[in-house]
């Protein structure tokens, strides 16, 4: 088992239902609120952890209950957080999201102490970059600190994933060569070509774009739809594992994220590593919360072998 070094945001996440998005000037009345740890970086460390990958986490949450809750959530699903830094001058990131009836959420989060993981933390932590074999980094925190962790993680020569969630407006040309799986959903890869991606044309040619400007590989999430890889040898597309029930599809991507390094860090093929991805993805959707609705390793196990026959 090689290890995973996820560097990014942790969230505590108030989770409101309604019947339907509100819209711009409209009161409308909540079924429910929640509280549950989220953040896109914390959510994928968890699910490396929840399907026993061997995994760090760097990140930073306030000195206040929330930052607590979510560092004590993350140790119970086994990610070491012993470096995680604790900010006395912000308050852990906090993240409103509605869920309507279909599942399907809106998400806007107020980053706090997420702005202090920078560039000058990470060098602090460069034992953990050298002793890591993956790097997974998504966009809640300062850029200037994800593009540091990409440039030292492949000089290095790590292995490097970068999920760009929330897509930024740009990244930089030789910051798109060290990375050796970008993994977008269909919105974040038509901001980050500039395309419209509708159709599975448009996206497998806004993914080529990328390949062409020297990532090694995109690997596209699609929801129900599945996912699709392409690279220099072509594309891939897997189809999504069926649920019957979708409940809530936040950290759907979080969970897919730390199930595919997952699986790449226990030696699985690329192919292999999208299909246990996908599994623990549709069991995610099957349940509300972010970190709550993450699947453990007898579960996706289990499914992958209903399904495909293959744990
Ligand atoms: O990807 C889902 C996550 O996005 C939520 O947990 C929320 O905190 C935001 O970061």
């Amino acid at each position: 088992m090689k290890k995973i070094l996820v560097i990014g945001s942790l969230n505590m996440d108030i989770v409101i239902k309604v019947e339907n998005m509100p819209l711009t000037g409209e009161t409308i009345l909540g079924r429910d609120i929640q509280y549950i740890p989220g953040g896109k970086g914390a959510n994928q460390s968890y699910s490396a952890g929840c399907l026993k990958g061997d995994v760090t986490m760097l990140g930073c949450v306030g000195q206040d209950e929330f930052g607590e809750a979510i560092l004590n959530n993350l140790d119970q699903a086994g990610v070491t957080i012993n470096q995680m830094k604790r900010s006395t001058d912000y308050p852990t990131g906090t993240a409103v999201i509605y869920v309507n009836e279909a599942g399907d959420n809106s998400i806007v989060v107020v980053p706090g102490a997420n702005g202090q993981c920078n560039s000058a933390y990470l060098k602090e932590n460069d034992s953990l970059f050298i002793e890591s074999d993956y790097v997974l980094l998504q966009m809640e925190i300062p850029a200037e600190a994800v593009f540091y962790a990409i440039r030292r993680a492949k000089q290095l020569g790590k292995t490097v994933i970068l999920n760009p969630a929330p897509a930024p407006e740009a990244i930089p040309e030789d910051i798109l060569n060290y990375i050796d799986y970008i993994t977008p959903n269909e919105i974040e890869l038509a901001r980050l070509t500039n395309t419209s991606c509708d159709k599975l044309d448009d996206i497998i040619y806004a993914s080529f774009s990328l390949v062409e400007r020297g990532v090694q590989n995109v690997l596209v999430t699609l929801g129900e739809r599945g996912a699709l890889l392409v690279n220099d040898n072509g594309t891939e597309h897997y189809k999504a594992v069926k649920t019957d029930k979708i409940v809530d599809t936040t950290a759907a991507g979080d969970c897919f994220n730390g199930a595919f390094v997952t699986a790449l860090a226990e030696g699985k093929s690329e192919k292999e590593a999208v299909l246990f991805a996908n599994t623990a993805a549709s069991i995610s959707i099957s349940r509300a919360g972010a970190q709550r609705s993450i699947p453990s390793r007898e579960e996706t196990d289990r499914l992958l072998e209903v399904k495909f026959n293959y744990s």
